[in-house]
């Protein structure tokens, strides 16, 4: 196991849709992000963040709390969306320090593969619904600046360029 170089936006991978895994074994890649996740201070990693172009991502939203709860999905599927949007600031791993304020919705209902090739349904709200949509996004190649009004997202990405130029 070993922790992983995470790729900054904006790297051109990261706006890139990932393919499917399929039958593939992707547990040893899953452990390497899952300590590349928390030695990152992070709630969700998605593989193109670190370089590998699948449809899978890695989320835990309690263990900053004391409370581990590891997840991986496989190549996710959004079932249902509630139709409530609430907007909250997001922070990426792929962009350190930016906070973003994004609208979702706030349940998901997700079908996904897990680590052994068993496929899950499941609802998820809260904190799990709002990283589940971000890590998603990242398999479409969607950013959280991808999501808001142009003029915000110019106010917010010029000095965060400037400062890391
Ligand atoms: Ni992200």
């Amino acid at each position: 196991m070993s922790v992983l170089p995470i790729l900054h936006w904006p790297d051109k991978r990261l706006s890139e849709r990932c393919a499917h895994v399929g039958q593939r074994d992707m547990r040893p890649l899953i452990a390497d992000m899952f300590d590349t996740m928390y030695a990152a201070n992070g709630r969700g990693l998605a593989a193109p963040q670190v370089g590998v172009m699948k449809r899978l991502f890695v989320f835990d939203t309690t263990w900053k709390d004391g409370d581990k709860a590891p997840m991986v999905m496989i190549d996710p599927v959004v079932i249902a969306c509630e139709r409530i949007p609430v907007v909250m600031e997001e922070m990426c791993l792929s962009v350190p320090g930016l906070a973003v304020p994004v609208e979702r919705h706030t349940a998901v209902t997700m079908q996904w593969t897990d680590e052994t090739g068993d496929i899950h349904m499941g609802d998820f709200d809260g904190a799990d619904a709002r990283v589940i949509q971000h890590e998603f996004d990242h398999l479409n190649g969607k950013l959280h600046l991808d999501r808001i009004d142009p003029a915000l997202r110019e106010t917010l990405e010029k000095p965060w360029l400037a400062a890391r130029a």
